[in-house]
């Protein structure tokens, strides 16, 4: 296993659309493993393959209650809305709450190359509706409104310096 490079808010990998895997071959069951390892030490609790740098249609995320994996996930069916504050590994240091559902059907496969299909709700139901915007190259700072858009922006703009320095530093 290994710790992959996050990449930040300003390369262009996060907005572009990840593409299907056409199956759940060692390779990607790997970039699985590996995407885990890296979340969990970075830490954080869910990450999309295009974080990684990877534009395949993969997400994983584990907290308190649930972890897993999935390529190609599809949301099938959601109901009610619920705000929650949100992170993300791509844009370290800013927070701001986002609305999702609450409840989702999901449909994807697993790091066995089976198809599932579960529901869930509240805390990873979040977390997969933030992963899977991820592979269309959406990310929660879109979600908000306006005025909270623009206070993210111009922090997140002060604070990609501060990685940039980091980068050099490395
Ligand atoms: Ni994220």
């Amino acid at each position: 296993m290994a710790i992959l490079p996050i990449r930040l808010y300003g390369d262009p990998v996060l907005r572009t659309r990840a593409a299907e895997l056409d199956e759940v071959d060692r390779k990607a069951r790997r970039l699985m493993g590996n995407m885990t390892d890296t979340m969990k030490q970075a830490p954080g609790i869910g990450l999309a393959a295009p974080q990684v740098g990877v534009l395949k249609r993969i997400i994983v995320w584990e907290n308190d209650l649930e972890k897993g994996s999935l390529a190609n996930p599809v949301i099938l069916d959601r109901e009610g809305q619920v705000e929650g504050d949100e992170g993300c590994l791509s844009m370290p240091g800013i927070t701001y709450p986002v609305v999702r559902s609450e409840w989702i059907l999901v449909q994807g496969f697993d790091d066995s190359g089976e198809p599932v299909k579960f529901e869930t709700r509240d805390l990873t139901a979040r977390i997969i509706q933030h992963e899977i915007d991820h592979l269309d190259g959406i990310l929660f700072i879109d979600h908000l409104p306006p005025e909270l858009r623009s206070e993210a922006l111009g922090v997140l703009r002060d604070l990609s310096e501060t990685w940039e320095q980091q980068e050099v530093a490395r």
